[in-house]
């Protein structure tokens, strides 16, 4: 029986990747969150993985408030760089594989074409910095790892698509953003990523985003249209909208190297969030 760490357990990847391991009777999963396991705290999660000898950890522990970021920035860097460079320590020691999860924002946004894993980075926030220097510490000291950066995600907890739903019940229009492109996410998609990447020895960084591109506004659109809500969407400028951290305008990637090593194939970002909108709506 192999058993897999998951930090980070309550969020939306955790989640899924819970989903995905049921059934599989090969792997037990040992399930932490902040309360069970800080990733902050290098001698707490020594203690954890020595105990538990895992055949790999899933790191989706991570401080995904992007604007918040901006002025927690210790607390920024202590749970999405230092917590990746405790679980990179542990896992080299225990020689356990470690999956470790990024962002596209690691990349400054001025890009033409979608973005590989070999162009170069330039994080606009202080999230994309301290993700960036959390892939960094995995990569300086861990011993077999993926980095897997996705975009745009949603699963169980808080995301966009939900936040769309609530505001539609009681707005007749939603103002959102139409000059970010991205491409939008399912955690389920992502989930089964992660479990395809940990069965091989395919070890390195990857970019793992559904396919297809679209706007936030497009995609708002797309979520309250599959919704049967007549709410409208009213597309605005970054600037219009003004959040506290920058995000990158040009945000998509190209799924280039699970493409060239024959890894895992993302659905059409419209397959998956109709997928994802069957359970969202069906009470
Ligand atoms: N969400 C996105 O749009 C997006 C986009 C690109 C990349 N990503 C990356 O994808 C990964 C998964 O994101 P997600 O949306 O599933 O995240 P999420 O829903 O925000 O879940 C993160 C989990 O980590 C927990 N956590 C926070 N600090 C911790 C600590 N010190 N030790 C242990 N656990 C801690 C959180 O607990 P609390 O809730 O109690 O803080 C939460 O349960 C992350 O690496 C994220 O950076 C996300």
């Amino acid at each position: 029986m192999k058993k897999i760490i998951v930090t980070g357990a309550n969020g939306q990847l955790g989640r899924a990747v819970n989903i995905a391991y049921a059934g599989r009777d090969d792997v037990e999963l040992v399930n932490t969150d902040v309360a069970e396991l800080d990733i902050t705290d290098i001698d707490r999660v020594l203690k954890f993985v020595r105990e538990i000898q895992p055949y790999a950890v899933i790191n989706c522990a991570a401080h995904t408030n992007v604007d918040a970021c901006e002025t927690q920035v210790d607390l920024a860097y202590r749970i999405n760089a230092i917590g990746p460079r405790n679980l990179a320590i542990a896992t080299a020691e225990t020689h356990s594989k470690l999956m470790h999860i990024s962002t596209d924002y690691v990349f400054d946004g001025h890009g033409t074409r979608p973005y590989t894993e070999f162009d170069a980075t330039g994080p606009q926030s202080v999230y994309g910095a301290s993700k960036l220097a959390g892939e960094d510490q995995v990569r300086q000291f861990a011993e077999r790892f993926y980095i897997v950066r996705t975009a745009w995600l949603y699963g169980d907890g808080k995301n966009f698509a939900r936040t769309m739903l609530r505001l539609s019940r009681d707005h007749e229009e939603i103002k959102v953003v139409n000059d970010q492109v991205g491409s939008p996410t399912s955690a389920t998609e992502l989930a089964g990523c992660v479990l395809s990447l940990l069965d091989t020895e395919n070890y390195g960084l990857f970019h793992g985003t559904c396919e297809g591109d679209c706007s936030w506004a497009d995609f708002a659109t797309e979520v309250l249209r599959l919704a049967g809500s007549s709410t409208r969407i009213v597309p605005i400028s970054s600037e219009e909208y003004g959040a506290p951290a920058n995000r990158p305008h040009y945000s998509i990637l190209d799924n280039y190297m699970l493409r060239l090593t024959g890894g895992y194939r993302f659905a059409d970002w419209h397959d998956a969030i109709e997928v994802y909108m069957r359970t969202e709506t069906a009470d």
